[in-house]
Parts: structure tokens; C-alpha cells; sequence
């Protein structure tokens, strides 16, 4: 695996690999690596003949107040597991690499980025597809792979490249878990013992919606209710949000309609941890009578 700093460098090789017809496919992250991130690189491996993995703690996708200084950066630590996962190329340039002096573009996505984690965290989505799309740029792939756990910031990347018509092929992996249930994160060491008990309350919450959809309900605000109560039932929980919404706009769904596919999508502070987590519901998809 070699490890690259430099954009134009990282940009002349994945070129290169172009004019030999090979096929790349990029792994997007900000580094602190588990087991989710290495599901995304053995979906791009089985892809693409090139997988090029991307390190950047990005500062524009942080607000005020977010944890950019204290965010994990144990990089030989990385470097040593993307390694060993296959990856071929290691990029992980500098801040001052991605935004020089004079750095002036930012991208907007538009209403969706507003909605949700955009509201939370305002400017998060356009930080995110700013450096994303410069991301693509400079590692030239056929396609991506970005974990459904980011589900909104999936559906934000979707719309700017379609609407930017980049070309690449978005590629969704699903949520890797802990046995409990609990979605693996980069954030979870941040959870006490007492707290990493309580957050498995996110899946219950889940489950509770997969197994009331499956017996046909489409009452979807009201299903979304029950699931707020089991959250608040957990000492130490406080939600941000949590709600179905249309997969395409991120626009609040109180009643399912046949063949749509939504997400049931949820915030909850854990102690002082923020956890996103949710799941994709296509009614009528196969395990429901919708
Ligand atoms: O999901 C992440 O780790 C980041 O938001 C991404 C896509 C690497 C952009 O910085």
C-alpha cells in the first residue's frame, strides 16, 4: 500500500489507472478505522480492481463547539489496518493540502441539507459535499462506498453528484453492528460503561419499527411515536430527533405509500455522545403486507 499526501500526485496516479481501463473505487473517511469502515473497503475490493482509501479530518464538516481538536487521529494505527484490509492506496493529505491559502468554494446542496443533522449542525452537509466532491476529483474513481449509517449525508452525496452530473456511482454498504445491536462508530469510545449499556436503546427502537411495519401498519408517524417513548424510558437519553422521512428529500413521512423507500432515521445524546442511527424501509418491500 502506498501512501500519498499530495492532491496532485493522488490525482496523476488514479488517472494513470484510467488510461490502463482500470476500474478504482474510492473509501472515504476521517480515520479512527473499525470493522464499518473495512466492510466499506471489502465492497469496493469486490468492485473495482484499485481501492483507494481516503484519511482527512475534514474542518469544514465541524461547527463550533464539535469535537474537530479531540476527534480520533491514530493514523499508524489506520495506515497498519487499511494495509492489511487490501487497500492500494492510502490518502491522507494535510489540511493546508485541501484548503490552501485564498481557498474560497464551498458547495450548497440545497433544502435537504437543511433538514435533520443539517439543523443540528448547520453548514455539516455542505462541508461534507464540498470536500467529498473535491475528494472525487482528485482520486478520479468509478465508483464510491459510503455506509447507510451517515443515511442523510448519503442522500446529500447522491443528490450533488446527480445533480452536478459527476459520473461516479454512489454505492451504499449497510450498517455494521455490534452483537448488541449498537452501529459501529468512531464515536462509541467516547461511551462510559453504564452509557454503552443504554445506547443499544437505539436498535430496540429500531427493531421495534421493523416489527410493527412488518405486520402492515403504515401509520408511520405513529409508529415513530412509540418509538420515541422506548428512548425517553432510557435514563440518560435525550433525542435530537427521530422520525421516517422520504429516502430521496429527507422530508418527514407520517404515512407509508406503496413501494416508496424511506429511513427511519434517529439522534439521540447519550450522556454527552451523540449517536445517529437508522434503518431503510421500502413498503411493501418483501417483509410486510403494505
Ligand atoms: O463519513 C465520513 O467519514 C465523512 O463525512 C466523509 C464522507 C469522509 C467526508 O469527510
Amino acid at each position: 500500500m502506498q501512501i500519498i499526501t499530495d492532491p496532485a500526485e493522488m490525482q496523476a496516479i488514479a488517472e494513470n489507472f484510467r488510461l490502463q481501463r482500470q476500474r478504482i473505487g474510492v473509501v472515504m473517511t476521517m480515520g479512527a478505522l473499525h470493522d464499518g469502515h473495512l466492510s466499506l473497503v471489502r465492497l469496493a475490493q469486490k468492485k473495482a480492481g484499485i481501492v483507494i482509501m481516503t484519511i482527512f479530518v475534514n474542518p469544514t464538516q465541524f461547527g463550533p463547539g464539535e469535537d474537530f481538536e479531540r476527534y480520533p487521529r491514530p493514523f499508524e494505527q489506520d495506515a497498519a489496518l487499511a494495509r492489511s484490509a487490501g487497500v492500494d492506496y492510502l490518502f491522507a493529505p494535510a489540511p493546508e493540502q485541501m484548503y490552501p491559502e485564498g481557498y474560497s468554494t464551498s458547495i450548497d446542496p440545497g433544502p435537504m441539507a437543511n433538514r435533520f443533522e443539517g439543523s443540528f449542525r448547520p453548514g455539516h452537509f455542505s462541508g461534507v459535499a464540498t470536500v467529498v466532491i473535491k475528494l472525487l476529483n482528485i482520486t478520479r474513481p468509478h465508483l464510491a462506498v459510503f455506509g447507510e449509517k451517515d443515511a442523510q449525508q448519503l442522500s446529500v452525496i447522491r443528490r450533488v453528484v446527480r445533480d452536478l452530473n459527476i459520473g461516479t456511482i454512489i454505492e451504499g454498504a449497510p450498517i455494521s453492528r455490534e452483537n448488541d445491536g449498537l452501529a459501529t462508530s468512531s464515536r462509541n469510545i467516547y461511551l462510559s460503561a453504564d452509557e454503552r449499556e443504554h445506547a443499544t436503546v437505539l436498535y430496540h427502537a429500531i427493531q421495534h419499527a421493523q416489527q410493527e411495519t412488518e405486520k402492515g401498519r403504515r401509520d408511520l408517524g405513529a409508529i415513530a411515536g412509540e418509538a420515541e417513548s422506548i428512548i425517553d424510558s432510557v435514563p440518560g437519553t435525550k433525542r435530537d430527533y427521530l422520525c421516517f422521512v422520504d429516502e430521496d428529500t429527507f422530508e418527514t413521512a407520517e404515512t407509508a405509500i406503496p413501494e416508496k423507500a424511506y429511513r427511519f432515521i434517529m439522534a439521540v445524546r447519550v450522556g454527552s455522545t451523540r449517536l445517529i442511527d437508522n434503518w431503510r424501509y421500502v413498503c411493501g418491500g418483501g417483509n410486510d403486507e403494505c
